[in-house]
């Protein structure tokens, strides 16, 4: 399939990984690019520039396709080395940067410079147009539906898309509660000239967490997720378990007073516990409403095959029988 969005990255198939804190490592990128699709390895889950650049170089041995690198300008409790980050990019010949979170202006010249393509993962037409002005290759339209941080606005991808489409010039790919070839056929149907998913791409052989965390995503159902944080507005869509229910009692309790010190244990530094050592309790971790369109844990490149199988089978068979003569 030929979009605006494989033509700018070089990819076979409009299908993008997005970055994954410690899920987005180099196994999981070079599959993903190995199988057609964008990689993107998660530039903050290392924590040092030279560890970004070693997981960069492994990701060369492990892919000679194009893979790209997340990096997210979100609040963190420290702030990290940007610019060496930014350095281990462009000196590692990284041709494709997903940005998300804060507004990535101060980056761009540098990455344009050196030839680097930019997709910035945006909830809103507003963000959308901001990042179109500022001069991004591209958009990710992350909808309401999403894992992670859907943002303030709580508008899903029905609305969202389309409206995109309306407003921007620049191509942009459809991301939250993309699964499939459904999905797939919906989302350029919407406007869309591919999708980015995230939680679907943790359910694979090739995804480097703990078993745990893939049983979970298949055992959840479109139900099963919680916003996060919205008081401290920074809403995050999460898997409920008992971390979260505790969370979500303290919000209620404090309201408007909750600070980040409240929630610290709920949220703070979990994510090796969760992905790594497979405790699912030991606090929130990023999960879609997506999840109860996961039912297996196929390889990448099954994944990917079936969901461009399934994408062409809708346009040239259900579609086309639908057309009128
Ligand atoms: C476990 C997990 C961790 C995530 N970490 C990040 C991150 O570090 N940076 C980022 O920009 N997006 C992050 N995301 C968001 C994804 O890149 C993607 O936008 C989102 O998952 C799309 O929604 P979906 O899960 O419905 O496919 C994360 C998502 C998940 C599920």
């Amino acid at each position: 399939m030929k979009t605006r969005i494989t033509e700018l990255f070089g990819i076979q198939h409009p299908i993008i990984q997005g970055g994954m804190h410690y899920v987005g490592f180099a196994e999981l990128a070079a599959a993903v690019s190995n199988a057609g699709g964008l990689g993107l390895i998660t530039g903050l889950t290392q924590k040092t520039p030279e560890l970004l650049a070693n997981e960069i170089a492994k990701c060369r041995t492990l892919t000679d396709k194009p893979f790209g690198v997340n990096l997210t300008f979100l609040p963190t409790l420290s702030s990290p080395d940007y610019p060496g980050y930014i350095k281990a990019i462009i000196d590692g010949g990284v041709k494709a940067v997903e940005t998300a979170g804060n507004n990535p202006q101060k980056w761009l010249p540098m990455l344009h410079e050196a030839g680097v393509k930019v997709i910035h993962k945006c909830t809103s037409v507003r963000h959308s147009l901001k990042a179109q002005a500022i001069g991004c290759d591209a958009v990710s339209v992350d909808g309401f539906e999403c894992g992670g941080h859907p943002g303030e606005d709580d508008i899903p991808n029905f609305i969202l898309l389309p409206r995109a489409a309306d407003e921007l010039r620049i191509p942009f790919v459809a991301s939250g509660g993309m699964a499939d070839g459904r999905s797939l056929v919906a989302a350029l149907a919407l406007g869309a000239e591919g999708m980015n998913m995230g939680t679907r791409f943790i359910a694979t052989q090739e995804a480097p967490v703990h078993q745990n965390v893939k049983d979970a995503i298949v055992a959840a159902s479109e139900l099963d997720t919680r916003l996060v944080m919205r008081p401290l507005r920074n809403t995050e869509r999460v898997l409920r378990n008992e971390a979260v229910d505790r969370l979500l009692e303290k919000e209620k309790a404090l309201g408007t007073s909750i600070k980040f010190d409240d929630i610290i244990d709920e949220v703070a530094g979990v994510y090796p516990k969760i992905m790594l050592d497979g405790t699912m309790d030991a606090g929130a971790w990023s999960c879609g409403m997506v999840a109860g369109l996961i039912h297996d844990i196929p390889t990448v490149k099954e994944l990917i095959d079936r969901i461009m199988v399934e994408a062409d089978a809708i346009i040239a068979q259900r579609l086309a029988g639908f057309a009128r003569v």
